[in-house]
């Protein structure tokens, strides 16, 4: 997009995190350093254990870093903020709430009521096509369908970046093409920055416009791949040899940290 000025929405900045575990000290994340841009889609892979949840739940504030520092719109991270939208791989949904009042939830906490919140929250209801579900209660709902509510709670209260760990990593296959298509689209219309993770190569290509690449414990950034495939992406992009050389490249890295964390 030429012209186009783009600014940083968040900025992690030499991020370390040790846990003490009953072993001593373990370093999960260790010289993190990116900057994520307005409006950028940003996804993160890397082996199980490389610390892509503890990044990402710094970013979000629920975590501290032992040492370096995030910041979100210039301002340092300190707690939880509602500019800073959460979606979890588990629903995290109320299960006494209906699809209506789990969305309404957290608008309600920004001091929004009545008939204010509950038209916001149909709007983001629509968004995910569950319409219909508005009364229904999350156990009466498929995994797709609350991880959709899940969605459209985060979408309601309007953050400015939205932070997913591994949001779809609990559906079928089939269910998670289709929930892939719909964030696509949403975020072609909107451009909400995103942050995800995925342990998925196919899923960060289809969605991103970089793949951070992340090392084997202690997890650093090992590559940036920047995805230069062309919005509206389809299932069939896919099939493309863009795709595919990209994929066999990412999925090299991925697997030789995989190995990494064997020995
Ligand atoms: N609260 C915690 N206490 C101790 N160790 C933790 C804690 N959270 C994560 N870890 C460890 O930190 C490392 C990174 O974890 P995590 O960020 O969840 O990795 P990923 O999401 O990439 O699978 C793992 O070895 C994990 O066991
Ligand atoms: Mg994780």
């Amino acid at each position: 997009m030429a012209g186009e000025e783009r600014s940083v929405k968040v900025k992690i900045d030499n991020v370390k995190r040790i846990f003490n575990t009953r072993n001593g000290e373990m370093v999960a994340l260790n010289g993190v350093s990116l900057d994520i841009m307005e409006n950028e889609f940003i996804c993160v892979v890397g082996p199980s254990g490389c610390g892509k949840s503890t990044l990402l739940n710094i970013i979000a504030g629920l975590l501290e870093p032992s040492s370096g520092k995030v910041y979100c719109d210039g301002k340092e991270v300190q707690g939880t903020g509602t500019e800073r939208g959460v979606v979890f791989q588990q629903y995290a949904l109320f299960p006494w709430m209906t699809v209506k009042k789990n969305v309404m939830f957290g608008l309600n906490l920004q001091g929004i009521k009545g008939t204010e919140a509950e038209e916001i929250a149909m709007k983001y209801i629509k968004m995910v096509q569950l319409e219909d579900f508005v009364n229904h209660y999350p156990k009466e709902l498929s995994g797709g369908m609350k991880q959709r509510v899940a969605i459209a709670r985060a979408y309601a209260v309007n953050p400015s970046i939205l932070l997913m760990d591994e949001p779809f990593g609990a559906l079928d296959a089939q269910t998670r093409t289709q929930l892939q298509s719909e964030l696509l689209e949403t975020w072609e219309k909107e451009r909400k920055t995103c942050f995800f993770i995925t342990h998925d190569v196919d899923e960060a290509i289809i969605l991103a416009q970089k793949v951070i690449i992340m090392s084997a414990r202690p997890g650093r950034i090992k590559e940036i791949v920047d995805i230069n495939i062309p919005y509206p992406r389809t299932q069939e992009t896919k099939m493309s040899k863009e795709f595919l050389d990209l994929k066999n490249h990412i999925w090299g890295q991925v697997y030789q940290e995989y190995l990494e964390v064997r020995k």
